[in-house]
């Protein structure tokens, strides 16, 4: 192939950079949440100032609180970023406001699309954002596809112009709702509509899981049963519920944390490569892992899992209180805060090795990362007395905050003993390139509006989540022992470590 037909081969100018997306209206519903004003907007506005939006992107905010659009343009302005930018870019920000279950909210939506589409360009594309409970979801669908929202209105070109939906997490609160939601609302629209969002998935050290292993011939062959002991997928945090408790209380970390994040990560790990980077190839190789992990029976939950609630501590040199203690926590709530699962994989590439997931709040630091702790050297040449052991290799995969890449491995300690120590090869984000990762929902906000749904989960996925998440929570439900506690600001509930070490192993120190 000669340089000419590279460089003008369609699918390697996609993967190669960045297209500024088409004019389009973002409609927010749920839009005087928090997630607006902390996410959605400073990642567009961020975008805009990188011309990867067209000067016409509008955003439409609705929600029941009653706002100008200059009293919403004032609510969401992000603290960085140039003003006179931010003084273009907000001209295209609006504010309505309305109860999404009327249907006369809809009526007006219509009108107040169709003038912006008339008065700014955005040519009848449109992408609608649910940032409100799953429940809403079919409700607002269903009003949309009433007021033939849902399609490009009639003076859009039905070649060239969308109409998308973004999904904000949860998606659904157990199987039977997300496989129920999964129905309703695949009836209302297409699957390739939909655009379910994970925001780990948008992470930059995220998307580089796939880079790393298949951009590189080094890992892969030992990437297997073969030589990786075990895997380590760690979200921990030293935050407490904070103003959450509220959806905190009927979540708990195995719904909040492993069910979406922890298992996404987990695929990311495990797949096989995918045929092709630029379609559905990557999302199919997931569902392949999802269906691949091993579903527990009642009885074997408790001793593939730990789970635990924090107590009183300090965080920083800081007096917290206990989960029990927090504001709107109920006072006999066995809600986890701290869960640990062990998951199989049965396939040809993983069978036998554990994976080992783990997220908690109130932790000693905040610290997301997958460690790959491969199997110990068959023969230990080098120790000080005979019958030393020699401790793994191990690559870590940091995702956040710290980013960037390790690898730990034996060296010998220079000077007359043949003595081992452990050193760290490390890669790591901040020296290696001169620009920060762009946030997580610029990037999929960016992804929905040039049309790719790659870093997004499909309808089947999410119920095979579901579907390994469920009989544990079951169990867990059924359990009446006493749960387990741990000090917050500590490594997490003693059980945790015990589970470890009767398997000969350890968690890596947070
Ligand atoms: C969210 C959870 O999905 O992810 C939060 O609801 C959690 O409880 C957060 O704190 C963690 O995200 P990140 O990007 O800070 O690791």
């Amino acid at each position: 192939m000669t340089n000419a037909t590279i460089e003008t081969n369609p699918l390697r100018e996609g993967l190669s950079s960045a297209r500024t997306a088409d004019p389009c209206t973002i409609v927010i519903f749920g839009a005087s949440g928090d997630l607006t004003e902390r996410m959605l907007i400073p990642s567009l506005f961020a975008l805009s100032e990188q011309r990867l939006v067209a000067p016409e992107l509008s955003v439409l905010g609705i929600s029941r609180r009653p706002f100008s659009d200059g009293e919403f343009r004032t609510k969401v302005k992000p603290e960085s970023g140039n003003a006179t930018n931010w003084d273009t870019f907000s001209r295209g920000v609006f504010y309505m406001s309305g109860d999404h279950h009327q249907e006369e909210t809809y009526q007006r939506l219509k009108a107040r699309l169709e003038e912006i589409d008339h008065n700014r360009g955005t040519q009848g594309n449109r992408l609608f954002y649910l940032a409100v409970a799953p429940d809403d979801f079919p409700t607002i669908l269903g009003h949309l596809s009433q007021q033939g929202l849902l399609d490009p209105p009639s003076y859009a070109d039905p070649e060239d112009n969308w109409v998308r939906v973004i999904l904000e997490k949860p998606f659904g609160i157990d199987l039977a709702s997300a496989t129920k939601l999964n129905k309703d609302i695949l009836r209302l629209v297409p699957e390739s509509k939909i655009y379910r969002i994970d925001h780990y998935l948008g992470k930059e050290t995220v998307q580089n899981i796939l880079a790393f292993r298949f951009a590189n011939t080094i890992f892969e062959p030992v990437w297997n049963r073969r030589y990786i002991d075990h895997i380590q997928i760690t979200a921990a945090e030293s935050l407490g519920v904070e103003e959450r408790a509220g959806y905190y209380d009927h979540f708990g970390a195995l719904k909040d944390m492993v069910q979406n994040h922890l298992l996404q990560l987990l695929a990311l790990v495990a797949m096989e490569p995918p045929a092709s980077a630029l379609d559905d190839s990557v999302r199919d190789e997931k569902s392949k892992v999802f269906k691949a992990l091993r579903i527990y029976k009642p009885e074997e939950v408790a001793e593939n899992t730990v789970r635990a609630q924090y107590g009183p501590g300090f965080i920083d040199g800081k007096p917290v209180p206990g989960y029990l203690q927090e504001k709107n926590v109920s006072p006999e709530s066995r809600t986890e805060t701290y869960a640990a699962v062990r998951f199989f994989l049965d396939n040809w590439r993983w069978e036998g090795v554990p994976f080992y997931l783990r997220t908690g709040k109130r932790l000693a630091r905040k610290v997301t990362e997958i460690a790959v702790v491969f199997k110990p050297a068959p023969l230990m040449l080098f120790g000080a007395n005979e019958g030393d052991k020699l401790d793994p290799n191990v690559l870590v995969l940091r995702i956040g905050p710290e980013e960037g890449i390790s690898i730990r491995f034996g060296t010998k300690i220079p000077g007359m003993t043949r003595r081992l120590r452990w050193v760290n090869m490390d890669f790591d984000y901040g020296t290696s390139f001169a620009t920060p990762s762009p946030p997580a929902y610029a990037r999929l906000l960016h992804d929905c509006m040039i049309g790719d749904p790659t870093l997004y989960n499909r309808g089947d996925a999410v119920e095979l989540a579901w579907h390994v998440t469920q009989p544990i929570l079951d169990a867990w439900a059924a359990d009446t022992n006493p749960l387990p506690t741990y000090e917050a600001g500590r490594e997490g509930p003693r059980q945790a470590e015990t589970w470890m070490e009767d398997e000969g192993r350890y968690w890596r120190k947070l």
